[in-house]
């Protein structure tokens, strides 16, 4: 499996600005990668970009609102081409289905669900022609798995995993080198999901950012297609197979649909 190096590298994070984007780049760019970073918060993209060329590393950075199609069209025409494009910007709401306002549910699905497409076919030609990238998709375990107080989040993951899987199969049916990767965290402490709890730490941890950003680098470079975190996360497919009842009691044993109970989120959420 071929995947592509950081080495030499150029890499477009979108959601740079903050989080695991953020980390991804410094980690991209300490590997040798030179980052393109776009948030919708450009000052937060450009601290970034200053954080990577005051260590000797290269970076562009620029706001783009990635449920822009105008924009991020206009943003990739003054984009040279790129090898590795992570399409990680994400919001979430986390509220329940009546207690969410129209606009909220709208922006998780435009920022999670749509905005991949729009980044990727911006992207995906330049790739086509040298016949090498990947393309990475940062969705969740809510994209395997539905979670109370979720419905517009998990909705938006499953959407990316399902897109990721799909063009997968495009590319493999075409003979296509260029890689797809979907990465599928559980929690992760990056405030996004601030006050949310977990019943199991031992199966089901709170994840730390900084081996996320590690973990999905490596995944780029070994060409793996799909990363799931932690290990434990991997069985939710396999859970399945039993009647939805008994799935669901697992799932409620596990603590997953309590905790959002205690979720409070960003303070000042990204609007
Ligand atoms: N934190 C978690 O527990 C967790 C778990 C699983 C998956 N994820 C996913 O990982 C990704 C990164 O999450 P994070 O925890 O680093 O969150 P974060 O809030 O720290 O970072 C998200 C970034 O996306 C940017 N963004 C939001 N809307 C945008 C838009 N319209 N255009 C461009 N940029 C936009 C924000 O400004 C922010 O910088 C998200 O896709 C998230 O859904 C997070």
């Amino acid at each position: 499996m071929r995947g592509v190096s950081m080495a030499g590298a150029r890499v477009l994070i979108t959601g740079a600005g903050s989080g695991i984007g953020r980390l991804m780049a410094l980690e991209a760019a300490y590997r040798g990668a030179s980052l393109v970073l776009w948030d919708l918060d450009a000052a937060s993209a450009t601290a970034v970009a200053d954080e990577i060329r005051d260590r000797g590393g290269s970076a562009a950075a620029r706001g783009v609102d990635v449920t822009d199609r105008a924009a991020v069209s206009e943003a990739a025409a003054e984009t040279p081409d790129v090898d590795v494009v992570i399409n990680n910007a994400g919001v979430v709401t986390g509220a329940r289905l009546l207690e969410a306002s129209e606009e909220a549910i709208e922006r998780t699905l435009h920022v999670n669900a749509h905005a991949p497409f729009w980044v990727t076919r911006a992207f995906l030609p330049g790739m086509l022609a040298q016949d090498r990238g990947s393309v990475v998709t940062i969705a969740s375990a809510a994209g395997l798995i539905g979670v109370a107080r979720q419905t517009d989040y998990s909705a938006s993951k499953w959407a990316a995993v399902g897109f990721t899987e799909s063009l997968r199969a495009e590319l493999r049916a075409d003979g296509s080198s260029v890689r797809t990767l979907v990465v599928c965290p559980y929690y992760i402490d990056t405030g996004m999901f601030e006050g949310v709890r977990t019943r199991v730490p031992l199966l089901l941890p709170i994840l730390q950012p900084d081996k996320v950003a590690r973990s999905v680098l490596t995944a780029i470079e070994r060409g793996r297609e799909q990363l799931v975190m932690p290990p434990f996360a991997r069985l939710t497919p396999v859970m399945r197979v039993l009647p939805v009842r008994a799935f669901d009691a697992m799932a409620d044993l596990l603590g997953i649909n309590r905790s959002m109970s205690t979720f409070v989120g960003r303070a000042t959420p990204v609007e």
